[in-house]
């Protein structure tokens, strides 16, 4: 769907379970994820529905898997929610095997741009523990400001923080369907 230089990102597809589940049942990867570690059953079921969501209108999430265009292995995931205010939330989990490497901060650049090119988002924003350094480091290498601190609503003693992007865009001021250029992931499933 998307590429990078190293890096494509694209819909899951049920041959990805074991490389998914690889890191999405390390405690290690799920320390500050709200839903824990996956079982391989969980893994296969959510990359099921990952694979056919539509990413339309508000409430909807789009999940693609990060691959590595010289290998084709799985390296991560990242994801979008779309938000009832013309903005969009981010979110990103990739495996410990591959870090250090830009790979995740690549992948985050491309579906920034997307947001703002292709769905027409006024504004991108990613809520991470605040002890979580690696993904406020992330967060803040690609521009991204702390705009609020708050208590985790679903995890009693841990703290949050909120970054955004600096406006993409002019808020819409109509329907999301009538800005030009936006489309439906629907419509481009491989
Ligand atoms: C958050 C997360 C994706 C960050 O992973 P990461 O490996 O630190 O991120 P990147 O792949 O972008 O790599 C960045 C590192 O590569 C280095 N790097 C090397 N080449 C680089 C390049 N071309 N571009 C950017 N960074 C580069 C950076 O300096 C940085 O190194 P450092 O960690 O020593 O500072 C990862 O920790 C993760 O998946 N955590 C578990 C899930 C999670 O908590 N998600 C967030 C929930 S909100």
């Amino acid at each position: 769907m998307f590429e990078t230089t190293r890096l494509r990102l694209r819909r899951p597809r049920e041959s990805d379970v074991a490389a998914v589940f690889a890191y999405r049942s390390r405690p290690d990867v799920a320390r500050h994820l709200s839903a824990g570690t996956w079982t391989l059953e969980h893994t296969s079921s959510e990359l099921s529905l990952y694979a056919r969501a539509q990413f339309c209108g508000p409430g909807d999430e789009l999940v693609l898997l990060v691959e590595l265009l010289e290998t084709s292995e799985v390296v991560g995931e990242v994801g979008l929610v779309w938000l009832s205010d013309g903005s969009a939330e981010i979110g990103y989990v990739f495996n410990p095997d591959f870090g250090g490497k830009g790979l995740a901060t690549e992948a985050v650049r491309a579906i920034l741009d997307a947001a703002r090119d292709t769905w027409g988002f006024a504004r991108v924003i990613a809520t991470t523990d605040s002890d979580n350094e690696p993904s406020r480091a992330l967060c803040e290498r690609l521009g991204m400001v702390r705009v609020s601190i708050q208590h985790a609503a679903d995890r009693p003693g841990v703290e949050e923080s909120t970054y955004a992007t600096p406006p993409l865009r002019e808020p819409l001021a109509s329907a999301p369907d009538s800005v030009p250029g936006r489309r439906c992931v629907d419509e481009c499933r491989e």
